[in-house]
């Protein structure tokens, strides 16, 4: 049998003004999407980690839809990206290391078929792909944002992303830097922020009527 990693057991109930009702390991209450970014540059065995990791998350018929086109800063294409995004999301991402468009590619070929069906699912699995990229990085001691602000034709024609491909977000990933980097706007938001109840999401047996 398979030891645990005991850095994985170690259940916490409090990090960073986060409390958990039944404790958890540290990596989910201690990862969270800092803006303030010190545009430093990223190691590529650092972030094609981030990439492996996403690359084992699960999928529908392991169909892995998720797919990833990226700039590291200093890239000929990182303007270009950072080009894309919303006015809002520009003044902070473009101190990012590297910038990632997440799409997802919903034609696969079933396992025993001959021909591509459409998965209902590729958007949730690229999801599932996305938080393993954020949370891997979180144990490299770097962090992550996704932006869903962005513009996706823009996008498509910074990326050459075929029709095939749904854009699902962008994500800043950098070393998280001081708040005061921020426009003033956004720097008293620059921290971990809170959760609903687990009674707000979670139910025995049956949804409440209002979801
Ligand atoms: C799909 C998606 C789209 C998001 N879009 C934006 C965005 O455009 N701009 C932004 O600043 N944050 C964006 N966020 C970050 C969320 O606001 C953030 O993850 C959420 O407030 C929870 O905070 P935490 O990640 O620090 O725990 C997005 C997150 C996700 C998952």
């Amino acid at each position: 049998m398979n030891a645990p990693d005991p850095s994985l057991v170690s259940l916490i109930s409090h990090a960073d003004g986060r409390v958990a009702a039944t404790p958890v390991s540290s990596l989910f209450l201690t990862r969270w999407s800092a803006r303030a970014m010190t545009a430093e540059p990223i190691p590529d065995e650092i972030l094609f980690a981030m990439f492996e990791a996403a690359r084992f998350s699960p999928s529908s018929y392991n169909s892995q839809p998720w797919r990833f086109a990226y700039a590291k800063r200093g890239d000929e294409a990182f303007p270009r990206y950072v080009d894309c995004l919303s006015t809002p999301n520009r003044a902070w991402a473009g101190e990012a290391s590297a910038l990632v468009l997440i799409a997802s590619r919903a034609a696969f070929v079933p396992p025993g078929a001959a021909e591509e069906i459409v998965s209902p699912t590729a958007s949730f699995d690229a999801g599932a792909a996305w938080a393993s990229l954020a949370f891997q990085a979180a144990l490299l001691g770097w962090t992550t944002r996704a932006m869903g602000g962005f513009d996706k034709e823009r996008a498509r024609l910074a990326t050459g992303a075929p029709p095939s491909l749904k854009l699902e977000a962008m994500v800043a990933i950098g070393k998280r830097g001081d708040a005061s980097l921020l426009p003033p706007d956004k720097q008293k938001l620059e921290k971990p922020n809170a959760r609903k109840t687990i009674g707000q999401i979670v139910f025995a047996g049956a949804f409440p009527a209002d979801g």
